[in-house]
């Protein structure tokens, strides 16, 4: 069967393309799942991440490839690639016309936009809502979902924003990122959040969380 392929897009800088594609990632292949991240940034920060426990002899479950150099014809290479993964988590860099993101909205099945909830993030993301519409186009199939990154429940403005998300377009995903030392631990460690084991057991739950719904979207794709 082929792989079912995520898209990790967004305009604005920061927003957590990274940590989402590698939280998600780390996930899935915990669970069996053989997955491919396609780091189609050029910063290469995903591969950063799978090397860092390198000498600790830390191995992140999932597979990092560098497939930025592939730019507009990154959709072709991983069809190439498709028969060998249940999941290819293509993360991208803040740049929604760039030719490698426009290629990976072309070959996803599913793009996830993750936002900070504050407005500035909103205004910026504006861009990849259009750059998904313009690439059904091509990908008619193409699901989109909102996920909310470093969430801070207690503060009002993140409560405000979260209320005017749905205004936005593209439909939320009910999983949601807290603000978590842990995920940062992750990257530093080169590890899955699952590797962190009960010291991070929330995190845990919550990116299990997430998986479960990617997962059930993506049934019968
Ligand atoms: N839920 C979270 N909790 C704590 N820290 C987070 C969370 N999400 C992201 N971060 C931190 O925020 C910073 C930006 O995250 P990340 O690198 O994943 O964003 P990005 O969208 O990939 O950025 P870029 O556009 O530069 O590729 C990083 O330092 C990361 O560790
Ligand atoms: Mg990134």
């Amino acid at each position: 069967m082929s792989a079912k392929i995520i898209a990790v897009v967004n305009q604005k800088g920061g927003a957590g393309k990274t940590t989402l594609a590698m939280l998600l990632a780390g996930s899935l292949a915990d669970r069996g799942k053989r997955v491919l991240v396609a780091d189609a940034d050029a910063q290469n920060t995903a591969l950063h991440w799978s090397g860092m426990g390198a000498a600790m002899g830390v191995v992140f479950p999932a597979e990092v490839e560098d497939v930025s150099g592939e730019e507009g014809k990154l959709h072709k290479a991983l069809r190439k690639r498709s028969e060998e993964f249940d999941y290819i988590v293509i993360d991208s860099p803040p740049a929604a016309a760039a030719s490698v993101t426009v290629s990976a909205l072309r070959v996803a099945h599913l793009a996830l936009v993750p936002v900070i909830p504050s407005p500035l993030d909103l205004w910026a993301s504006v861009r990849i809502r259009e750059a998904i519409v313009l690439a059904r186009h091509k990908n008619p199939e193409l699901d989109a979902r909102l996920v909310v990154n470093q969430l801070q429940l207690n503060t009002l403005l993140a409560r405000e924003v979260l209320g005017m998300l749905p205004e936005f377009g593209i439909p939320m995903l009910a999983a949601n990122l807290k603000s978590r030392t842990a995920y940062r631990q992750c990257a530093a460690l080169g590890a899955s959040i699952q590797s962190l084991g009960s010291r991070a057991a929330l995190a845990v739950m919550e990116v299990d969380a997430l998986r479960r719904e990617v997962e059930d979207l993506l049934r019968g794709r």
